[in-house]
Parts: C-alpha cells; sequence; structure tokens
C-alpha cells in the first residue's frame, strides 16, 4: 500500500520523507489555503522532495478552463499529478490529460458508480473521502469495498486512493481491503508508528540494558 500525505506544510512533508515510508503528497485548494503560500511556488517546492506523485488542483469548473491550468500546472515538475472534481468537464479534462501521459487524481468520489465512471475516463487515482462519507451517516469502507470489486472485475488499473482518512483504523480497513494507496494527514501517519507495548519494551530493555554496563559503540 503506498502512503502519501495530506497537507502543503513543508515541514512534515520533509519530515515524512526522511522515514523512506512516503510515497507522494496529495493536496487540495483547502491545503493550500491553510498553508498561506503561494499555490505555483508551494507546489514545486513539494515536487522537489517527494519523487512520487503529488496532486495539484484545478480550480475552473469548465473542461477548457481545467485545461489550461492544467498545462500551467503540469509544467512545474515531472511528478505533478492534475487533480480533478468528479464531475462531467473534470472526466472529460481526465481522459484528455490521461490520453497525453499526464497523471491524474480524480476527486471528491462519493459513489462507486463515480468510481467506475474515473476508470473509464482512464483517472490514474480515483480519490474516494471516507472520513466524510462517515460523516454524512454512510459507511467510507463500504464504498472502497465497493470500489475495489468493480476495479477488480474489470481489470481497472485506476489506482484507489483512500482520502479523507481521519484515523489509523481507517488505515487498517483500506489496507485489508487491499485499496492501493491512502493519503492522510501527517498526524495519522505518525500515529501508525505508535503501541502502549512497543513503548514499554523499550524502556524495559534500556533499563536492563545499563545493568550491563556494556556500550555497543566503543
Ligand atoms: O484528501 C482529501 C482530504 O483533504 C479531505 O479530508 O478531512 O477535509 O475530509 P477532510
Amino acid at each position: 500500500m503506498k502512503f502519501f500525505v495530506d497537507t502543503a506544510e513543508i515541514e512534515p512533508i520533509r519530515d515524512l520523507a526522511a522515514t523512506g515510508l512516503l510515497d507522494g503528497v496529495t493536496t487540495n485548494p483547502s491545503l493550500i489555503a491553510k498553508s498561506g503560500r503561494d499555490f505555483m511556488e508551494v507546489t514545486r517546492e513539494i515536487c522537489g522532495i517527494v519523487d512520487g506523485p503529488v496532486s495539484a488542483e484545478v480550480v475552473a469548473l469548465d473542461h477548457a478552463t481545467m485545461m489550461k491550468e492544467a498545462e500551467v500546472l503540469r509544467k512545474i515538475a515531472d511528478n505533478v499529478c492534475i487533480k480533478v472534481p468528479l464531475t462531467v468537464d473534470g472526466l472529460k479534462t481526465c481522459k484528455a490529460l490521461t490520453g497525453e501521459g499526464t497523471m491524474v487524481n480524480v476527486t471528491l468520489c462519493f459513489s462507486a458508480n463515480q468510481a467506475l465512471l474515473a476508470a473509464k475516463a482512464g483517472a490514474s487515482f480515483i480519490s474516494p473521502f471516507v472520513g466524510r462519507h462517515d460523516d454524512n451517516g454512510f459507511d467510507g469502507m463500504d464504498l472502497i469495498e465497493d470500489i475495489r470489486l468493480i476495479y477488480d472485475n474489470y481489470g481497472f488499473e485506476t489506482e484507489i486512493l483512500v482520502a479523507s482518512v481521519r484515523h489509523t483504523m481507517h488505515v487498517l480497513q483500506a489496507a485489508k481491503i487491499g485499496a492501493d494507496v491512502m493519503t492522510a494527514p501527517p498526524k495519522v501517519i505518525h500515529d501508525l508508528f505508535k503501541h502502549v507495548l512497543t513503548d514499554k519494551g523499550i524502556e524495559g530493555f534500556m533499563a536492563d540494558w545499563a545493568k550491563t554496563g556494556q556500550t555497543i559503540l566503543k
């Protein structure tokens, strides 16, 4: 399972990239606004930190302008992945861009039928928002299961990118279902490392090691 981080903040991206476990980054207009940074500038900086896909979202709602915006965004770096909304114009843009060899992430997916459309449009990634699905009284993971089944039925190569991940259980459930990618805020990724018994175990080993009076490095 690939791990993307869902942020436009540079320091957490650098920090996670240093673990060697980070496969990409996702941003959206809200995250860019939160960063307070210039969109082009921060996207260029992120693309220089990670080798994998960096999603940068168009903000136009019509196909022609989406194409113009994508043209600007894809010149930032080779690893830019153009993010488009799951609308008719978004999928027209997806089809055109992937036909030209540009990576596309189709975002704001809330139904398996929408995911089917995105796959037919040649999307590189489909982003179902599990947290927002849960918030509205649905089970986000049912959506991931349905998309996995449909994509496997037809051999679609579109990668399921589980988004709007709010906690570690979302990551576990998505991995059990076989989602290809998950994108989560830095805190959720850091939470994956934690276990009280790991901390307790280290504490015990350190205490016993101190009793030996030995050192490994002379
Ligand atoms: O990747 C999509 C994500 O940024 C949305 O997350 O928590 O705002 O629903 P959230």
